[in-house]
């Protein structure tokens, strides 16, 4: 009956509740109290306060029930014990206010498109809405750090008093993967580099105070995006997928491995979507319907919109000036804005001050 009270819960800011989350880790019951111990990684500092409230009102008006005592363990933002590599650093990213994963299956996907983009939009409606501006892009792509070229930026950044400074364009901090790694690196030696990397960027990097961290994924499902997952502490996942089938099956198993890592979903965004005739409005679904949203609703998560294919997104992204700086107002620069409009809502991100 408890359980069943706090599947109705919703993790604050999702329509998921916080059993299937996998944030409940016990449940006591002796006559009539009950004790419920939930364990959630969050930077937020309203998510706790928060959880343990709705967690409390769900359970008081039970049946049988005189007390309840709602207990929650945050766990800081560092690695996990099981992370062997991680050698105890104390509470890296610790001005990063949140951090969201883009993640795909596979490659080629855009998921590198949506992480500029995103954060140059996400920018633009902080400083709207008088935030200074604070955003962050983490590229961890080893496979094809391709965000210093979308980003227009490719120097060495400097490093200053041990911490490696971000590079910055269009407001937005940068640092890649590609500006460390030497471009003739053979893949094979990438892997042991990459950990290493990440954990420099995780704790060597001077973001800052930033409102919003986008960190770009490498493509796949494998032990290395896992490990990367549990290294970065992560608030939300966006998942970008293309219309198709065989797209939209890897998405999903990409989806399954933020779960194993308790990290929620943000939603689900479908790019190359369709081709938009701007004079007529006409719409040519050349790789299907559907996928993006069929994924949202199998993996319960929202879909986040479809972004149209549109050669001004590959033109921007090859001269190093995202769309929607560019071109703002294309109806493919607006789904851009939309997206980041809707992660902004969801994590609060404009309204009311942060400590
Ligand atoms: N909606 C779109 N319309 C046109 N070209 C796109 C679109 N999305 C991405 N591209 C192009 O497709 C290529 C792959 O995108 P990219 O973001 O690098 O994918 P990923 O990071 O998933 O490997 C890039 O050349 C990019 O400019
Ligand atoms: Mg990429």
């Amino acid at each position: 009956m408890i359980r069943r009270a706090l599947s109705q819960v919703p993790y604050p800011g999702f329509t998921r509740d916080v059993v299937s989350f996998g944030i409940v880790k016990e449940i006591e019951v002796s006559d009539g109290s009950v004790s419920v111990s939930l364990a959630l990684t969050s930077s937020d500092p309203e998510v706790a306060p928060r959880l343990k409230k709705d967690v409390e009102q769900a359970l008081a008006d039970l049946e049988g029930v005189e007390k309840v005592e709602v207990l929650v363990a945050v766990k800081s933002k560092k690695a996990p014990e099981e992370e062997p590599s991680s050698n105890a650093e104390e509470a890296p990213m610790q001005k990063v206010r949140i951090a969201i994963a883009v993640a795909s299956g596979k490659g080629g996907v855009g998921k590198s498109t949506f992480t500029s983009n995103l954060a140059c939009a996400m920018d633009r409606i902080l400083r709207k809405a008088g935030k200074p501006s604070s955003v962050g892009i983490m590229d961890c792509d080893i496979y094809g750090p391709s965000i210093p070229l979308m980003m227009g930026v490719n120097r060495r950044p400097e490093v200053v008093d041990g911490m490696i400074q971000p590079l910055e364009n269009f407001g937005v901090r940068v640092m890649s993967m590609g500006f460390l790694v030497e471009e003739d690196v053979p893949v094979i030696w990438r892997g042991p580099m990459v950990m290493k990397t990440i954990q420099q960027f995780a704790s060597n990097v001077d973001w800052g105070e930033l409102e919003v961290l986008f960190v770009d994924l490498p493509p796949g499902t494998g032990d290395a995006q896992l490990s990367l997952v549990q290294t970065v502490p992560l608030e939300g996942a966006v998942v970008v997928t293309t219309p198709q089938l065989a797209a939209v099956n890897v998405a999903r198993r990409g989806a399954m491995m933020f779960d194993k890592v308790n990290v929620p979903l943000v939603g689900v965004a479908e790019n190359m979507s369709y081709l938009l005739d701007e004079k007529t409005g006409e719409k040519s679904f050349l790789f299907g319907e559907g996928g993006g949203e069929r994924t949202a609703r199998y993996l319960e998560t929202d879909f986040l919109g479809q972004v149209p294919l549109d050669p001004r997104i590959r033109e921007g992204s090859d001269h190093g000036v995202p769309v929607v700086v560019s071109d703002p107002d294309i109806p493919c620069s607006q789904v851009f804005y939309q997206i980041a409009q809707q992660i902004s809502d969801k994590f609060n991100l404009t309204s009311g001050d942060q400590e």
